[in-house]
This record gives C-alpha cells, structure tokens and sequence, in this order.
C-alpha cells in the first residue's frame, strides 16, 4: 500500500489524474471501474481537460461503474448513471456501449452475476477508482460485508443514507438498496487508488490504512490488496500517524 498526503482537493484530484491518464495512455483499451460521489468529480473534470487538451483518447476504454440504486431509471438525475454521463462520459469519447449494473434489472442476482461474468470477459479491472464513506464503506459494502461477495443487492446503512440525502429533496427519498461491486470484485482488479478528503474521512481513512483488516472496516481490506494507492488531503490524513500526514510513502 502506497499513501500519497496532498495539501488541497486540487492536489489529490491532481495525484489521481496523473495515475488515470496514466494509464489510459499505456493501455489505451484499459478497463476501468469508477466510482460516483463527490469525491471523484475533480477527477473527472480533469480527465475531461486532458481530453480535450491533449487529446487522451477513451474510445478504446472500456468502464465498469461500482453501484448503482435499485429502481433508479438512467434518466434520473439521482441515478449514478446519470452522474457518470454528466461528468464525464457525456464530455470524452467513452464509446455509449459502456456498462452500468442496471439498477432497473428485473432479475437482480442474475443481473449481478452477468455483470462480474462480463468483468471477466473483458479482462478483468485494470484500475478502479474508490471513494470512502464514513464508515469505511467502498462501493455500497457496508460494516459487516462479506468479503468473499462478488456483485449483489446491498442494504444501506443509516449513515450512508443520511451522507446521500444531500443529494436528494430529503432523506426519505434515498434509495434504501443498491447493487454494488462486492469486495471481491474489488479485489481482483489489478491495481486500486483510493480517495479521500476532508475531517469527515478521516476516521474512516485510518481504519482502511493502519486499523485491524475486518469487515467491521470494508475498506480495511484493502491492506491485502497487492497494488494499492491511497491519495488522500491534509484533512482525511489528519488521524493517520504523523510521517504519513505529508508526502508520498511506501506502507507495506
Ligand atoms: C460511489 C461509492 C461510494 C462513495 C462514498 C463516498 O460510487 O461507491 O462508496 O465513494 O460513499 O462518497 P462521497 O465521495 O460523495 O463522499
């Protein structure tokens, strides 16, 4: 695990960008899975710059999203799909055959199990892209996940459905399930960077990088995972030990 403290959102959106645009330049047919959030939209907007600055061309990238709402049309503004489109698909040349879990899918464990399938078919995750919730969640993997789950229908947790209701008219009309990436899925992608910033993730931030790998902690895990980059602000780091607040740093 490999932990990047950057001094602003700018900074560590700046870190992400470098190691995305990476990527998609070496391999140009590389299979990404991205995150929504707020966290990520700095991010997109500088891929979306890179695109039209120098050209990195995504007509070759193939994407998976990591969740979706249960019920939620594409054509919701709430949908993550939507997100994706507004933020970036809809701003560089993804081709539209890209692929979402489809939160309308009548069958939903089928639905999920076609989706790892095509995971695989397609080479499996060159990067994924993480945001954290508060309580260390990554995709919709709340305390208490199981590892060993691959795509499925998650509940969300109460903390989760309040941080989410900002996006909403109120909290009573956040989607209460979800199909998300399980953590195995997850963790058969080839290389993860995980982002975080501000006080509220800071607590969150040291589980996943010095706490106790549990499912208590999702993201805790990801301390297993072989090739981990965590880009956090000064404010998501502020609870790690100190030699990890500033600068860049090889864990373990
Ligand atoms: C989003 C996702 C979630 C978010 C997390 C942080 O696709 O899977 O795990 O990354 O809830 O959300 P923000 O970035 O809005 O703080």
């Amino acid at each position: 695990m490999r932990i990047i403290t950057t001094e602003s959102y700018q900074e560590m959106s700046l870190e992400a960008t470098k190691i995305v645009a990476g990527q998609v330049y070496l391999k140009p047919t590389s299979v990404l899975g991205l995150a929504t959030g707020s966290t990520p939209e700095g991010l997109y907007d500088n891929l979306v710059a890179v695109h039209r600055t120098i050209g990195l061309d995504f007509s070759e990238v193939t994407t998976f999203n990591l969740d979706e709402y249960i019920g939620m049309a594409p054509e919701n503004p709430q949908s993550y799909h939507y997100f994706m489109h507004k933020h970036f698909f809809d701003l560089v040349n993804v081709r539209p055959e890209n692929i979402f879990p489809d939160g309308c899918a009548e069958d939903v464990p089928a639905a999920c199990k076609a989706y790892d399938k095509l995971i695989r078919e397609k080479g499996g995750i060159d990067l994924q892209v993480l945001g954290i919730g508060r309580n260390a969640h990554i995709g919709f993997n709340e305390p208490d996940v199981k590892f060993e789950a691959t795509t499925h229908k998650v509940k969300l947790d109460d903390e989760t459905i309040q941080a989410n209701a900002r996006f909403f008219e109120d909290e009573e009309a956040v989607p209460r399930y979800a199909i998300s990436m399980g953590i195995k899925t997850i963790m058969l992608a080839r290389h993860v960077i995980l982002l975080a910033n501000g006080p509220e993730k800071a607590e969150a931030v040291k589980k996943a990088v010095c706490g106790s790998v549990s499912p208590a902690a999702p993201a805790s895990i990801l301390q297993l995972h072989q090739d981990v980059t965590v880009i956090v602000d000064r404010a998501a780091a502020s609870m790690l030990p100190e030699e990890y607040q500033h600068g860049a740093h090889e864990i373990f």
